[in-house]
């Protein structure tokens, strides 16, 4: 898994609830902040970073949960490439592809070129790189 850090472009980040409408309020969010990046609602960029949110925070929700904290959803575009992170608080269990037979990350390595987590202080960030963010100019 290639890990590329964008370099500054767009951003957009924001904390939500740990819960199922915290999880829905996050896809939904990420198809009105496309929109305005210039990605229409219904296209195939704004479907594929829809289904990779709903997933990263419905498991940020029901595995990566810790009472009275919420998870935190942070876009990054640049060039060609969306960056989503999905960070929750829950840091000793990891995503693993496959586990309980699950099809939630599989549906992110569908549609992610590719997808990893990393530590942070405080939990962990899931995160996944859509490409073929074509036709965006970077101002
Ligand atoms: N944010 C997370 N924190 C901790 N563990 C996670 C997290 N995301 C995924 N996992 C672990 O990885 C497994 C696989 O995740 P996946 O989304 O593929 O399946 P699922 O969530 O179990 O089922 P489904 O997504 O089909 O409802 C989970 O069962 C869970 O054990
Ligand atoms: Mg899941």
């Amino acid at each position: 898994m290639t890990e590329q850090i964008p370099s500054p472009g767009r951003k957009f980040r924001q904390l939500f609830s740990a819960t199922p409408r915290g999880a829905r309020l996050a896809r939904r969010l990420t198809c009105c902040q496309l929109e305005e990046w210039g990605f229409p609602h219904g296209g195939e960029i704004s479907d594929a970073a829809a289904s990779v949110v709903a997933e990263l925070a419905v498991n940020a929700v029901t595995h990566g949960r810790v009472p009275g904290r919420g998870f935190a959803l942070t876009l990054l575009l640049a060039r060609e490439l969306l960056r989503i992170e999905v960070a929750d608080a829950r840091g000793e269990r990891w995503p693993e592809e496959g586990r309980g037979g699950g099809s939630g990350l599989r549906i992110v390595s569908a549609f992610a070129d590719s997808w990893g987590v990393r530590e942070r202080s405080i939990g962990k960030i899931v995160w996944a790189e859509v490409s073929g963010m074509k036709g965006w100019e970077e101002e």
